[in-house]
């Protein structure tokens, strides 16, 4: 297959993109704007045409879809704290942005596949949430995400276009850029610096490796049914605080690095998705978080290449924007 994979420059679609070229022996076109969580050495080992545009800029999409079987969009803003401080490039991105490739897409009459969150549901104190459970997203970042999910789904009824939506919960792995939770606290606990908790820590989260999330994506591409949604949860849940807590033992860090912040603004209790419907399409989670998270410290700890120019550039300013004021 040739795919037109957007925001294929970022975490989980540069693990996507790597999987499909040396798996499946796709050939892929990745087409990123590079914000600040874009990065082209992401995909430094894997063959690639690489486009440099914006997914709402119609000429460039329509230039990149030229050739493919199908569109796989990754690309979105996605850190809720940013969402919370700026949204306006989180409604550009999710809202228009879609529109655009949705267009793209319809015009070259291939099929298109959006890759969505488990926080459109928002949160749930007890059980998991189902493809049809109701969509009630709390920040702006899933609201947004949201909106695109039903613009999606308007294209499906009203064109007929070939579309598949997976919802996935949260995600870890390599190359995921150090604002998020996990490699935050890896590479924190690494230079000893304090270990940012926020609130109680006890926000509940469905871990699933990147991985099992890009495997998720491509089966649901080949076997899913257009018009669908598909949650692709990860084997296992595990509160913020154990997390980080687990982050120290295999870091072998002081536990006297955590220090706990001010929570977020409306931050949800727990995210839990049921997947039996992706499940009965032949898809299975292959990594433990355990496990998981194990391999995932060793892959900071092993390439600091990758991250010393993140943490000493612009990430800095952010990171003392949130959180500076209340570390010691
Ligand atoms: N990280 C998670 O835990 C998680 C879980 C479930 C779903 N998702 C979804 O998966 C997708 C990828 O998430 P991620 O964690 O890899 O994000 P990321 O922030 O690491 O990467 C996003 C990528 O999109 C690109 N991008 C942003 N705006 C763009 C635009 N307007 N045009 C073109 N490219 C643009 C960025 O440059 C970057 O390469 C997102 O849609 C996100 O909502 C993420």
């Amino acid at each position: 297959m040739r795919l037109l994979v957007c925001g294929g420059a970022g975490f989980i679609g540069s693990n996507f993109v790597r999987m499909r070229v040396r798996d499946h022996g796709d050939e892929v076109v990745v087409l990123d704007k590079l914000t600040y969580a874009g990065r082209r050495e992401n995909l430094a080992d894997v063959e690639h045409v690489f486009v440099h545009a914006g997914i709402e800029d119609p000429g460039k999409v329509a230039e990149a879809v030229a050739g493919c079987d199908a569109i796989v969009n990754f690309a979105a803003e996605t850190h809720v704290d940013r969402s919370i401080a700026e949204p306006d490039a989180f409604v550009t991105t999710h809202a228009q942005g879609t529109y655009v490739l949705l267009e793209a897409a319809r015009h070259a009459e291939v099929r298109y596949l959006q890759v969505s969150t488990d926080e459109v549901y928002g949160s749930i104190e007890e059980g998991s949430f189902t493809e049809a459970s109701p969509l009630q997203p709390s920040s702006p970042y899933s609201a947004t995400k949201t909106g695109a999910d039903l613009l999606v789904a308007s294209y499906f009824h009203t064109y007929a276009l070939e579309t598949l939506i997976c919802r996935g919960s949260n995600n870890y792995g390599p190359y995921q850029y150090p604002e998020k939770l996990i490699p935050l606290m890896i590479l924190n606990a690494l230079h000893a610096d304090p270990l940012p908790v926020y609130g109680d820590g006890q926000q509940v989260r469905n871990w699933l490796h990147v991985e099992d999330f890009g495997r998720g994506i491509g089966h649901v591409l080949e076997h899913g049914e257009p018009g669908e949604v598909y949650n692709v949860g990860g084997p296992d849940e595990c509160p913020n605080l154990e997390v980080v807590q687990r982050v120290i033992a295999l870091t072998g860090a002081s536990d006297e690095l955590i220090q706990y912040v001010t929570d977020r603004p409306g931050h949800d209790r727990r995210y839990s998705l049921g997947s039996e419907k992706v499940r009965a399409l032949g898809w299975e989670a292959q990594t433990h978080f355990t496990e998981g998270l194990e391999r995932t410290v060793d892959w900071y700890r092993d390439n600091p290449a990758w991250w010393e120019p993140i943490r000493s550039g612009d990430y800095r300013a952010y990171y003392e924007r949130q959180y500076g004021s209340q570390l010691r």
